[in-house]
């Protein structure tokens, strides 16, 4: 019996958000002395040759990687490094702190394996997350920032906002994704429409002197027609990739009485159509344009199945909250097995081999 398999039981005694806060509190109080970081990594931290991956000019030590959301701030990254992740995607970050939504905003399907969230952008603002990268220095592993517009700007404040975040986060950043896929902001124009992608992306590379590598985030809810068009269009302008996927709103087949409540459904009910997304975009881009693989990953081979669909690389959230600490450990180790059964030397090598 593992501590977290004993604390879990407690853990999700308390309101979602409560817990998810002490976690990350616990983490924070863990990086910050040399010997419980040193502790963390011999503890979970788990290197293989085989897990390496050269991605945007960039090595990441393994393809397992924490996504948006779960370190809004750049609380916890160093921790997240010792836990054995491969890179942690913080944000999304906003250019002034917002508080979010009401809560709870935050609730387990327990049933599902699943959760939904409305958080709608709660944070600290992009000065105090650049504050604490440079006090706090960037993480080991290869660091994304994830940027987003203010709830409240309009279309064209809103790609004002990109280029501030971009501007001042970007010089931390091994790549920038620009969130224009959250189902619990406010919808005040449509974020993925052709011309706002344009607009943003033309503002961005104007700014980018030192060629941080730019991705997308997209949505799972999408019809295949309009997710190929943004992918066009990310092609268009040479963007470095994109991730698939966000959050769902839709509700099929859960069971847990949570399932009522709104916001973006996360965790295995969105994992098969997330894989189904990346396996159509790597197909039509002849798996040119790297991807990142997120929704629904909680086992070695979900992410297998998402890298033979595709995926670079992949990251998880809701799988980690389930997982608890040994998540990517666990995860790691399977890769490593299950590639050997198929006879691949490196996750680079099974990358799409689903495809072929
Ligand atoms: C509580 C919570 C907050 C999230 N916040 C963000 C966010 O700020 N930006 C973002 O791009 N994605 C955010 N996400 C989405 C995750 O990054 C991820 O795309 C999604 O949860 C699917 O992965 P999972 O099934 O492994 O959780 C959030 C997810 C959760 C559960």
């Amino acid at each position: 019996m593992t501590l977290y398999s004993r604390v879990r039981p407690l853990a999700f005694r308390l309101p979602a958000e409560t817990a998810h806060d002490l976690g990350k509190r616990t983490l924070r109080a863990a990086q910050s002395t040399w010997p419980t970081r040193r502790a963390l990594r011999a503890a979970y931290q788990y290197d293989h040759p085989a897990l390496e991956v050269e991605l945007f000019g960039t090595r990441f030590p393994n393809p397992v990687g924490v996504a948006a959301g779960f370190d809004k701030n750049a609380e916890v990254t160093h921790a997240l490094s010792a836990l054995g992740f491969g890179f942690v995607e913080i944000g999304t970050v906003t250019p002034y702190p917002q508080a979010g939504n009401e809560r709870p905003r935050l609730f387990r399907l327990r049933e599902d394996e699943a959760m939904i969230n409305r958080m709608g952008f709660n944070g600290q603002g992009m000065e105090r997350v650049k504050e604490r990268l440079e006090t706090d220095g960037v993480p080991d592993i290869p660091l994304g920032v994830n940027i987003g517009k203010m709830n409240s700007s309009s279309e064209t404040e809103a790609i004002e906002d990109y280029r501030r975040v971009f501007d001042r986060l970007s010089p931390f950043a091994d790549y920038v994704v620009v969130n224009v896929s959250c189902p619990n902001t406010p919808d005040e124009f449509d974020e993925a429409s052709p011309e706002h992608l344009q607009a943003i992306f033309e503002t961005l590379e104007a700014e980018n002197d030192r060629d941080v590598p730019i991705l997308v985030k997209i949505g799972p809810d999408d019809p295949e027609s309009s997710v190929l068009d943004l992918v066009d269009i990310v092609r268009e302008f040479d963007l470095d990739g994109i991730v698939a996927t966000n959050t769902s709103t839709t509700r099929e087949n859960l069971e847990s009485p949570n399932r009522e409540e709104w916001g973006g459904l996360s965790g295995q009910p969105i994992d098969a159509r997330s894989t189904e997304l990346i396996r159509t975009i790597a197909a039509h881009t002849d798996g040119d344009l790297p991807i990142v693989g997120v929704g629904g990953v909680d086992s070695a081979a979900s992410a297998y199945e998402k890298i033979r669909a595709g995926a670079s690389l992949v990251q998880l959230y809701t799988g980690f909250v389930y997982g608890g600490p040994s998540t990517a450990k666990r995860i790691n180790r399977g890769l490593v097995t299950l590639l050997e059964r198929d006879g691949f030397s490196s996750v680079e090598e099974a990358v799409g081999a689903d495809l072929e």
